[in-house]
Formats: C-alpha cells, structure tokens, sequence
C-alpha cells in the first residue's frame, strides 16, 4: 500500500500532467480539492498561460486569485473546451464518487459545461465497483430529514456532516453502505427525490481522461 507521502507525489504528477493538457490562452474548468491545489500551484508557475478560469468553490477561487489567476463566471463565458479536478474514487468506466470536499454541485455543472474532464487521482482511489467512500450528496436543509429516510429505504446508511455548509447553503449527507454496481441507474433515481441538490456520483457524465499519477488510465 503507498504512504500518504506516495499518494501525495502521485497527486502532484497527475497535476503535472495535466497541465500538457491545457491549450495556451483558453478558459479553463477548475475543480476543488488537494490534488486540484497542485494542478492550481503548476497553473499559477506557469502564469499567463490561460486566460483565465471557471472555479468550482469559493476555496479554489481563493487559490487561483491568490497566484495571480483570473476567475471568471460560467455565465459570461461559453462551453469550456477543459475541465480539470480530482474525485475521491474511480472506476474502470471513467465513472467517479465526487464531493468529499463538498464542491460536488459546481462541479458537476462544470464537468457538464465542458468538451473534455480530465481527472486526475493516485492509485489508492481505483477501485473496480464504486462506493468504498461513502457517498456525499448535497441537500436542501430542510430536507434533510426525509432525503436521509428516502436513502435508509434504499438501503443506505446517509450520515450528516455536521456544521459543514456548502458554498450553495446547503447540507451533505455521505451515504456508507452501498455497493454501487449501477451507478447510472442510482445517479438517475436518486436525482428524483425532492430535496437533493446533487448527487456525488459523475457517472452520466463521466470523466474523459483519468490521470494517475504520471500514467493514464486505459
Ligand atoms: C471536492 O468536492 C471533491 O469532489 C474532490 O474533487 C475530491 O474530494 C478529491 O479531493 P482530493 O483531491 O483532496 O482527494
């Protein structure tokens, strides 16, 4: 098993590489998240090389500011061409649990808003079925009672993470507990309870390139 010391290399060489992949002068999608401030402090190294970005949190924002990165809104820009971040697992379809650092629903907007997402992750987070992490899914406050019993009667076992708000005002519940060997199909049904923002599954719309380390993953 790698040492944290490992993983965190790996992150920074996915980082590394996934800089290859931004075109000099686009737009770019950023997301949020450890390995995302690597991919943030390569970008801010090489300064001038976008025009600017998308971000995916107010932490982020603060990141690409504070090395000199402008940060544009969605709505004044048209589809992005790159969307680059991390995810907190991975499959051999590309698909992805998302949102441990509770960004999920900026950035599943801008993972849909873009040509190309590239992710990046070391090793540890390829699993061959998701839902080893437990699954985080924003919700409006008030809902949060009945969203968390719609998901025990799915078998579920939705934990609230206590004092954390989202950049949106809302709550997470990370759901422990599921197998998950149809994301598809969970993402879909889940999206339908009333009260869910966003649920951290990106299997619709999965990732295009997975970067692992300084490899991709086939
Ligand atoms: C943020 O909400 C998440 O989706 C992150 O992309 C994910 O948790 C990966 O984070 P790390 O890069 O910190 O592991």
């Amino acid at each position: 098993m790698a040492t944290s010391a490992e993983r965190e290399e790996q992150k920074r060489q996915a980082a590394e590489r996934a800089l290859e992949r931004v075109e000099p002068g686009s737009i770019i999608g950023v997301g949020t998240g450890s390995t995302v401030a690597y991919f943030i402090d390569a970008l801010g190294r090489h300064r001038g090389r976008i025009e600017a970005a998308v971000s995916s949190s107010e932490q982020s924002t603060a990141r690409l500011r504070e090395r000199g990165i402008r940060v544009v809104d969605l709505n004044s820009v048209g589809a992005l061409n790159l969307y680059v971040d991390g995810a907190d697992e991975c499959d051999p379809h590309k698909r992805l649990i998302k949102g441990g650092g509770g960004a999920l629903t900026r950035e599943k907007i801008l993972a849909a808003a873009s040509r190309t997402f590239v992710c990046m992750i070391d090793a540890a987070k390829r699993v061959d079925v998701l839902g080893r992490f437990p699954l985080p899914i924003e919700v409006i406050p008030m809902a949060r009672g009945y969203v968390a019993r719609e998901l025990v009667h799915r078998g579920g076992t939705p934990v609230w993470r206590d004092g954390f708000v989202t950049d949106n005002g809302n709550v997470i519940l990370d759901v422990h507990g599921w197998r998950i060997d149809d994301p598809v199909a969970l993402e879909t049904e889940l999206n339908q309870i009333a009260g869910v923002v966003c649920v951290g599954l990106f299997a619709r719309r999965p990732a295009d390139v997975v970067l692992i380390g300084d490899r991709e993953m086939t």
